[in-house]
């Protein structure tokens, strides 16, 4: 099972950025991590990508039409982006959208996600834990 882990902008920042609210773990960290869990399942392919511009995610969604699901956290985009939300419509690859914090708690404008619409669910608030209950949430998806 191939599963593409996309993370937006600012991510790569994870450490340095804001340590209050996304705490000290870097994006590597997290990358690893997920990794490690990945092996209780059968089979899961890992590929991890980030970028920090919005067109260059909807090319990568594209061009991904090999993978079997999408763990993608859209950071800033996931409140403004329509072109991520069309491209993940387009591919049509189970797809989960993960946060790092609850964004249904913070900022208004953090409370509205334009890509939850091209997901079949969303994990948000258990920072880098997150990333593994979207991956055991997908995966069984896939499965079933
Ligand atoms: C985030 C939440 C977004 O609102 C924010 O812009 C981010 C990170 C998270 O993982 O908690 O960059 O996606």
């Amino acid at each position: 099972m191939k599963i593409l882990v996309i993370n937006g902008p600012n991510l790569n920042m994870l450490g340095i950025r804001e340590p209050e609210i996304y705490g000290r773990v870097t994006l590597l960290d997290i990358e690893k991590e997920l990794i490690e869990y990945s092996k209780n399942f059968k089979d899961v392919e890992l590929e991890f990508y980030q970028s920090n511009i919005e067109g260059e995610i909807v090319s990568k969604i594209q061009n991904s039409m090999d993978k079997d699901g999408i763990i993608i956290n859209p950071a800033a985009y996931t409140h403004t982006s329509i072109a991520i939300l069309d491209a993940l419509k387009a591919v049509k690859i189970p797809t989960v959208e993960v946060h790092l914090t609850n964004v249904n708690s913070r900022d208004s404008f953090r409370q509205k996600s334009y890509t939850i619409e091209g997901c079949i669910g969303q994990v948000s608030g258990f920072k880098k834990d997150s990333y593994k209950m979207a991956l055991f949430g997908l995966y069984n998806y896939i499965n079933e």
